[in-house]
């Protein structure tokens, strides 16, 4: 019996990079992409941010001191500002003097992001995270839709790539509310930590298909994966880097597993 959600074939799960190959390259830089494209990741997951002046960059944190040689929080910075860093060295990528493709290590634009996607010559998806989305009152999701309007990947329109290999993933319910209602055919996932009480049946906030629980629920609750495919929706699981947590999202039929490391999770299932 397939549940409604679920998609059938010998693929599922499938894998998502987790801000590219990030175990084996510097997380959010077109070097962790490019590897994570070449492993055979179905597809790729990045979180973005708004500069000060306005442009969408991948950067999971506030700031950019953990994963750059610079300081200061993305939402203070202009692009120009964040050109001149390092998003390489602190993982032992080589620096320019070594590295001819500077741009490998560079700050990474969702625009350049989105090109590597259309240019990727295979069907590669995309999952874009939208972080502390309250805070720009709108300007994350209209800037996005935006940009993926620009790439024909809203899933509709006279030259839209249906369906869109991009969706649209947040924590924040609102959020996705503002992505569907400007975007209806663009898919959401609803990105959950814990499962909040209404939702423990199986629904979803309206208008998203896909959850996102973390690997953590499934652990303590495996029957949740059933539970959302009887309601209709697709699960895709995070952070998935441990074989046993492989297995279990293999075994419960998760739709995709996010993870760090794609060519060992791959492996794992079989499909080297
Ligand atoms: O894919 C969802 C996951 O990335 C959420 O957590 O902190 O890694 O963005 P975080
Ligand atoms: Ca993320």
């Amino acid at each position: 019996h397939q549940a409604p959600g679920a998609r059938p074939g010998p693929r599922r799960p499938d894998v998502v990079a987790h801000r590219g190959a990030s175990e084996d390259a510097p997380e959010h830089t077109l070097a962790a992409y490019r590897k994570a494209i070449e492993d055979g990741a179905d597809a790729l997951e990045c979180d973005v941010r708004l500069t000060a002046d306005g442009h969408l960059v991948c950067v999971h944190d506030r700031r950019v001191n953990r994963t750059s040689n610079g300081r200061g929080a993305v939402s203070a910075l202009e692009l120009a500002d964040l050109a001149t860093l390092d998003f390489g060295s602190w993982k032992g990528q080589a620096t320019e003097a070594e590295e001819p493709d500077r741009d490998a290590t560079s700050v990474l634009t969702l625009e350049r992001l989105l090109e590597l996607v259309a240019d990727a010559g295979r069907r590669v998806e995309l999952a874009v995270e939208t972080k502390h989305p309250t805070r720009w009152a709108g300007r994350v999701e209209e800037r996005l839709i935006a940009l993926l309007d620009r790439f024909a990947f809203t899933g509709s329109g006279p030259r839209a790539q249906e369906p869109s290999p991009v969706r649209v993933m947040s924590f924040s319910a609102r959020s996705l509310h503002r992505v569907h209602a400007a975007a209806p055919a663009l898919p959401t996932v609803y990105l959950m930590q814990f499962v909040p009480p209404i939702y423990r049946d199986g629904r979803l906030p309206a208008g998203v298909r896909i959850a996102g629980p973390s690997i953590r629920i499934l652990r303590k609750d495996p029957g949740y994966v059933a539970r959302l495919h009887r309601a209709g929706n697709q699960v895709h699981v995070w952070t998935v880097d441990r074989a046993d947590d492989v297995e279990l999202c293999a075994r419960t039929g998760v739709d995709a597993v996010i993870t760090n490391r794609p060519k060992q999770v791959l492996a794992q299932l079989g499909r080297p």
